[in-house]
């Protein structure tokens, strides 16, 4: 068992099955880079902490990015008989420089060593996922200041509720993306805590600048009992609920865009580009792009779920179940990153129909609430103006007319509050100008949290490179 690092005290040869079931390789080795980067800290903090010599340390440096270079060459042996990314690296190590390669595991722990590098690796792409959140954020409030003044139904139940606009549409969706993204931030912090000095589990004989290490990596801090630091996964879990929540709100989207684009309905268009055709029915233009996204959430949330499960009753500290964290984790990243890019292209170029969607609010009574307001307005208590305007429904119902349209003592029967005036807040327009309270969607309103939305977003998270 000379081949294997810790191959000391066994007599037989690992089973052939054994190792490929065991093996990581296959998956963490897209943590290479960080594995690398992790072993340099590792090493520059031993040199300084007297345990190995500045020489030894420039060695191991120097053979790491050499070996680094041989993967990105694609000339680097993976075999599965390496069984992770960290054998994997060292063992190549040791061929290029010798027998000082094998001091570069010296205070460390495999269980360490795995902790950091997925650590690094979410520390890495999370901001790439909060570019994309930004560049979504950027095309909401770009469409929303534009459309500050297109009509459109809200909707409760999905019946016609109360007029409001595109614009204001497009910020609940920033709301949404803006909240990601600061969940996102969030968790980045809890992710640049770094476990390496815990070992195996229970920290290290050598004075190691656990501190010093964490600085060289840009890090936070470290965590601060060994047995946890090797053993916390909850960076990874909360990164997948991130995602699955990202997910959810672009799915929530997607819904909305089959819905809209449907013949039923034709509020919009999406752009050919983003459509498929039928193999049978010529007609057809099917919304694949957003069915997808919708579909997608199944998988994602499946992989929160699995990490959870996977986690559930784990005793400390570290055990073999936790390599399952990774492969959840690289989908829902790959996931959600695609996604992301793909919707910020399909909302950019997605037409209006301005005229449908003026068409669908003249039938529906959707400023029935506002005649309410109006009694109410007027002295008479709430309840009661709903009541009469519910019954002025009721009537231009049965006269086939929109409200707007009864005549005024029809409207007066109801209530003798009413008066000439009443036609001012029963047209549509008028409904949407009066709901300037903070939140709603009158188009002033609508124009100043569009331009508000974008110094958020710099607050959070401002625009890079
Ligand atoms: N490949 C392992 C993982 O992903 C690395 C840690 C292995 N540690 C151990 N003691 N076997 O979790």
């Amino acid at each position: 068992m000379a081949d294997k690092p810790w191959g000391g005290r066994f007599r037989e040869e690992t089973l052939k099955i054994v190792e490929a079931f065991t093996a990581s390789l296959g998956f963490d080795r897209r943590m290479y880079r960080q594995d690398i980067r992790g072993s340099q800290a590792h090493a520059r903090m031993l040199a300084k902490v007297g345990v190995l010599t500045e020489d030894e340390a420039r060695t191991l440096v120097q053979g790491l990015d050499e070996v680094r270079s041989e993967i990105e060459a694609g000339t680097f042996a993976f075999r599965d008989a390496d069984e992770d990314i960290h054998m994997a690296v060292e063992k190549r190590l040791t061929e290029r420089v010798g027998a000082v390669g094998g001091k570069l595991h010296t205070g460390r722990s495999r269980n360490d060593q795995v902790a950091l590098d997925l650590r690094l690796y979410l520390a890495d792409e999370i901001p790439e996922v909060l570019d994309l959140l930004r560049g979504l954020g950027e095309v909401l409030l770009t469409r929303a200041e534009a459309e500050t003044d297109v009509l459109l139904p809200g909707y409760t139940h999905l019946q016609r509720a109360q007029p409001v606009t595109f614009g204001h549409h497009w910020l609940a969706y920033f709301e949404m993306f803006l909240r990601d993204a600061e969940r996102l931030v969030d968790t980045l912090r809890r992710t640049r805590r770094s476990p390496l000095g815990a070992g195996a589990l229970a920290g290290s004989p050598y004075p190691l600048d656990r501190e010093a290490v964490a600085r060289d990596l840009g890090f936070e801090g470290v965590c601060r009992n060994s047995l946890d630091a090797v053993s916390d996964r909850d960076f990874a879990l909360e990164f997948l609920f991130d995602a699955s929540v990202v997910m959810t709100h672009l799915s929530r989207l997607s819904e909305e865009l089959v819905i809209w684009s449907s013949q039923e309905f034709r509020f919009i268009e999406l752009s050919d580009g983003f459509c498929t055709g039928s193999s049978i029915m010529p007609q057809k233009k099917n919304p694949d792009v957003p069915e997808l996204l919708r579909g997608k959430v199944g998988r994602v949330n499946g992989n929160l779920l699995g990490l959870l499960t996977t986690l559930k009753s784990l005793p400390l500290a570290y055990n073999k179940d936790m390599q399952e964290d990774k492969e959840p984790v690289f989908d829902s990243l790959d996931t959600v990153k695609r996604s992301l890019a793909i919707t910020v292209e399909m909302v950019r170029t997605l037409r209006l129909r301005p005229d449908r969607a003026r068409e669908a609010l003249t039938a529906g009574y959707l400023t029935a609430t506002d005649l309410a307001d109006y009694l109410a307005r007027k002295g008479l208590p709430f309840r009661e103006a709903h009541e009469a305007a519910g019954r002025a429904v009721a009537l231009a119902e049965e006269r086939g007319s929109g409200l707007e349209e009864l005549p005024l003592d029809a409207l007066r029967a109801l209530s003798p509050l009413v008066d000439a005036d009443v036609y001012a807040v029963l047209s549509v327009e008028a409904s949407l100008a009066s709901r300037r309270v903070l939140g709603g969607p009158a188009p002033e309103n609508v124009r100043r949290e569009a331009a508000l939305g974008r110094d958020r977003l710099d607050a959070l998270w401002p625009r890079r490179g």
